[in-house]
């Protein structure tokens, strides 16, 4: 079976057309599918009118999903699905939430570059992303290809880097916008994760470099040196040239390959306008350290 695919950018990221996602895909078209990410990276499925089962249906039909959502104040969610992670400003009673409420702090994590659940042990593999509603303005999401990245990187730099492991969690990206605010149980689930900071990925035989914001040390590093090295590898990794930027349509369905990207949420006003996204996220198979390291 083949997509009808149209490229979105030079380096990644295509649209896929003519599917009706409401129809769980069949093991043809999860293949193609899986082929077509392994090659873009990011896929842009426009006009999927889907609700909270079918887009579920969907992720599972593409692989195991995640179990936990990993998100302060869980007991406070809107969505049903254990498994469905809500990217929204709005609150239970459908009201936007508050100008201090915690999730809305802690949601403006969302706007540093970062991969999904770096700072979880075996962390995401795809993430499917469906906007239910979107604000007038603003409210973009960027992608940036972390193949590319590792491929323009001085062989130097990549001899250097190949073999390090940094260290993941929700406290070191949170902390750069200031939020140190969490309960002792926060504070244990959120401990941090050991990652490669190369990673190798087979579908595309190709390495990529796995950044973060929610890195906070390389270990056996001193930590100033250790992020000011992650600070230069964020900046070239995310040159315009890496960059796809997605202009949000409702209904829109975009997934993406954590391994091999970097995401991150563009501000809108979000005091004045919902903006109700939905995500459905793949497990990875193992952690980065257990994975396989070159064909
Ligand atoms: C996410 C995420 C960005 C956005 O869903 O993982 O980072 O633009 N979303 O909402
Ligand atoms: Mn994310």
């Amino acid at each position: 079976m083949t997509l009808q695919l149209t490229p979105l950018h030079p380096l990644f990221a295509a649209e896929v057309s003519g599917l009706d996602l409401r129809q769980t895909p069949g093991p043809d078209l999860c293949d193609a599918i899986h082929r077509a990410m392994d090659r873009y990276a990011v896929l842009v499925f426009r006009g999927q009118r889907l609700d909270d089962d079918q887009q579920m249906a969907f992720g599972e039909a593409l692989g195991p999903l995640e179990q936990t959502r990993g998100v302060v104040d869980v007991h406070k969610q809107r969505l049903k699905h254990q498994q469905m992670a809500d990217i929204s400003n709005i609150d239970l009673d459908g009201k936007l939430l508050g100008a201090d409420d915690r999730r809305r702090m802690f949601n403006l994590g969302n706007q540093l570059w970062h991969s999904d659940s770096s700072f979880k042990a075996t962390p995401a593999k795809y993430s499917m992303l469906h906007a239910r509603m979107v604000p007038p303005e603003g409210g973009e999401t960027e992608f940036a290809d972390m193949r590319a990245a590792w491929d323009a990187l001085p062989a130097k730099m990549q001899a250097k880097i190949r073999d390090m492991v940094t260290e993941h969690s929700l406290i070191f990206s949170r902390g750069q916008l200031g939020f140190t605010d969490y309960t002792e149980q926060e504070r244990r689930d959120f401990a941090p994760v050991p990652q490669r900071l190369v990673r190798w990925h087979p579908g595309s035989q190709r390495h990529s470099i796995y950044l973060s914001s929610h890195i906070g040390r390389i270990v056996g590093w001193p930590v100033p040196e250790a992020m000011a090295l992650i600070r230069q590898l964020l900046e070239h990794a995310t040159q315009r040239a890496f960059v796809y930027a997605h202009h949000w349509r409702q209904w829109d369905l975009v997934v993406w390959d954590n391994r091999s990207t970097m995401h991150r949420a563009r501000p809108y006003e979000d005091h004045t306008y919902p903006r109700d996204m939905r995500r459905v996220t793949l497990m990875d198979v193992a952690p980065t350290l257990e994975q396989q390291m070159a064909a």
